[in-house]
């Protein structure tokens, strides 16, 4: 037995010995090892999507290098910067854009309105930090690392981590769009979700019984405020036990999801990982026949607190737990439900130490998964859940592609989910911050995000809601939420004027459903986040690296909150444009927007949810460069299955140059199998004075067509 041991331990020294080369991985993409690099308690990586193979030496000329070494027992790595550097990413974050100075704990956190530990941590993980060059070349670090660690950007950039030492890996690049990229490929990319997941989204802590969920439904469409989505939080379960519905509120969940879907909604519903501890409960009974739960430290079932009482929790660590998991979703699926919302699974454990499991609970890994303590797996419980979650829903609906919003996750959750920034409150400040949290979340790996717009802690004044939707329904994820001691904030709920102000927001998100919906497949695509930093527009202009009040969507379109003050914007060619029958703005809150000369902006009508979605007829929001050209692109597929990874797909380029009165305008498919399609067109015309429309025409691709104005 001894000498297995000690030949093991021969092993795995040399194992570590092989590592301890510095490699190059990519074109300027290097990962660094400190010494005696052991892999056994980091590998395999949970952010990277495999393993980086060497591809040749890192050259002499690398900057960025780290430096590793220990201190009062933590395991650092330290990497320099240039003076002039500004430092993004590290994930989800409370404050500022510009991360300098800033320090943030990676240790997942319910944290309800962020008011634990001074909003330094919340419920997510990334090590990752962006950095952007006086000159507009950019690097970025990721720390391989999923134990409890802190990022210190005070001096120079610092993972400082209570477990063994770990490696970095380091991207250089001539700009930070192109950094994002590669950290993208290196993690992987959001998947294409379905069209309806784009929408207006209209949650509660909780509406129920089903009569409710109807009536809030039916207002939606009476009062011609555009929503695809209702959520269905807690409370629609028996006594919280997850997969099941209480008899007494919602009779029928079938009933309801064929109701809201007969009407042109979706419907997502939640699901937490706390299993009640309950005899005769199928889920706790099948759990403990297949031996399923996280354990403590000497191998007895943990239990803890959540809002069901005594729980057990799975350990998702384990390959069979994992399918077990994925194997509840059948019969639920089977209901109709659309969309699931794996929340609390930081995890939240009420009774626990600081609010969560024992670090040293033990989780029993399986297949390439090691076994080890909880505070391996702490940051990564949230991910291995969702990634459980999709699999199953995934089996129960072959044909469709998932939804799934978790609340807690680590960097490279975006392959499995999409998320949101847990429980704000209604106040300015986390107004406010829903925009650069939303950007970093971006650039660190997670596109598809967005906050609980209007707030979900404390009640809301319909002032701070009628400024909130008004820019917040241009983020990539626009979800209303409440939590359950505080006024309603439905988009009707402070009276006519903020009713009006949602309903015109709401509008403009939906007419520009044909630009989001090409933008959300460019990022499945090549990993930019669909909402971008103003700096993207120029990176080597140092006055737009601290800007979070303005955001672009995509690079053409700039959003400025009415609230803005003083906001700095890009130099180059903006112009303002309105979506309403190109009038003035419709009302005092509605967000500035300007479109980027150059660029070419597809937009629909107005619908009222996703069911009613069409590219047939659109109009084409034109704005020229200082060469009289514009261009633009359209992505279209069937808005949800799969056949757009077989070609079914058409990706349209439009181009625009002035001829005099008129417009060329050519469009041209570049991409796709999708039948070439005739559709009206509308030409308006942003110049700096005023707008002119075109006639309504009829075309078709690869056609040039003559627009008079
Ligand atoms: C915590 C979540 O963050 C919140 O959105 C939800 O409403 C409550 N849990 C109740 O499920």
């Amino acid at each position: 037995m001894k000498r297995i041991r000690l030949l093991l331990q021969i092993i795995l020294f040399s194992a570590s010995s092989i590592f301890a080369g510095n490699q190059l991985i990519g074109k300027n993409v290097a990962v660094f090892y400190p010494p005696h690099y052991n892999p056994k308690p980091h590998q395999p990586s949970f952010a990277l999507l495999q393993e980086p193979k060497a591809i040749g030496k890192i050259s002499s000329e690398w900057k960025n290098t780290p430096s590793f070494y220990a201190k009062d027992g933590k395991s650092v790595a330290a990497i320099g910067f240039a003076k002039g550097t500004s430092l993004y990413g590290t994930g989800e974050v409370t404050g500022s854009l510009l991360r300098n100075g800033k320090t943030v704990k990676l240790w997942n956190t319910d944290n309800f309105k962020y008011m634990a530990d001074g909003g330094k941590r919340l419920y997510q993980s990334h090590p990752w930090v962006l950095g952007v060059n006086a000159d507009g070349t950019a690097f970025g670090v990721i720390a391989d690392n999923t134990w409890k660690q802190q990022i210190d950007l005070s001096d120079s950039i610092r993972f400082i981590s209570e477990g063994p030492a770990f490696r970095v890996i380091i991207i250089q690049r001539n700009s930070p769009q192109e950094v994002v990229k590669e950290l993208a490929s290196l993690i992987g990319k959001m998947q294409m979700p379905p069209l309806w997941a784009l929408g207006y989204q209209q949650c509660r802590f909780s509406y129920v019984p089903d009569t409710r969920i109807k009536s809030i439904a039916d207002t939606f469409r009476l009062k011609k405020l555009p929503c695809d989505v209702i959520w269905m939080d807690i409370d629609y379960m028996e006594r919280f036990k997850i997969f099941t519905f209480d008899k007494t509120k919602i009779p029928d969940p079938k009933g309801v999801n064929d109701y809201l879907h007969a009407k042109g909604f979706h419907s997502v519903w939640m699901i937490d990982p706390g299993v009640k501890i309950e005899k005769d409960y199928p889920v706790y009974e099948s759990g403990t026949a297949g031996n399923h739960w996280v354990q403590t430290a000497d191998g007895k079932e943990f239990h803890g607190s959540v809002w069901p009482g005594p729980c057990v929790f799975p350990d998702y660590t384990r390959p069979e737990t994992r399918s077990w998991w994925g194997g509840l979703y059948k019969d639920y699926m089977a209901t109709g439900v659309d969309g699931v919302w794996n929340d609390m699974n930081e995890p939240s454990v009420f009774d626990g130490p600081d609010g969560t499991m024992p670090e040293n609970n033990h989780h029993r890994g399986g297949g390439d998964l090691q076994a080890d303590v909880h505070q391996r797996y702490h940051n990564v419980y949230g991910m291995l859940m969702v990634k459980a979650s999709r699999e199953g829903i995934l089996a129960a609906n072959p044909e469709k592609r998932p939804f799934i919003l978790s609340r807690s996750g680590y960097l490279g959750s975006n392959r499995y989910a999409a998320t949101w920034t847990g429980d704000n409150c209604s106040s300015e400040e986390h107004m406010q911050w829903s925009i650069p949290m939303t950007l970093n979340l971006g650039l660190s790996g997670q596109p598809f995000n967005g906050p609980d717009m209007g707030g979900f802690g404390l009640n809301a004044t319909g002032e701070l809601f009628g400024q909130w939707v008004a820019f917040g329904a241009f983020f990539p994820f626009v979800r209303g939420h409440a939590t359950n001691d505080v006024n309603n904030k439905e988009p009707w709920a402070f009276g006519e004027e903020i009713e009006n102000v949602s309903r015109t927001a709401l509008n403009r998100r939906y007419q520009l459903l044909p630009y989001y919906y090409t933008l959300f497949h460019e990022s499945s695509v090549n990993g930019l986040p669909v909402m971008r930093p103003l700096f993207f527009a120029d990176a080597k202009d140092s006055t737009l690296r601290k800007e979070d009040q303005a955001f672009l969507v995509g690079d053409a379109l700039l959003v400025i909150p009415r609230w803005a003050k003083n906001p700095a914007l890009p130099q180059g060619i903006w112009r303002s444009f309105n979506l309403e029958n190109n009038g003035a703005p419709t009302d005092k809150y509605q967000a500035e927007l300007k479109l980027k000369g150059g660029s070419i902006l597809p937009v629909g009508k107005v619908i009222q949810n996703t069911t009613e979605y069409s590219t047939d007829s659109l109009t084409l929001y034109v704005s020229l460069d200082a060469q009289g050209k514009a261009v633009g692109t359209l992505y279209e597929d069937a808005g949800d299955g799969f056949g757009y990874k077989k070609g079914e797909y058409l990706q349209t380029k439009f181009s625009a140059i002035q001829k005099g009165d008129n417009i060329t305008l050519t469009l041209n498919s570049i991409e796709g199998k999708l039948k070439t399609k005739v559709r009206q067109i509308q030409l308006i015309l942003i110049s700096d004075t005023d707008t002119k429309t075109s006639k309504w025409i009829k075309s078709s691709e690869h056609q040039t067509l003559n627009v008079k104005l």
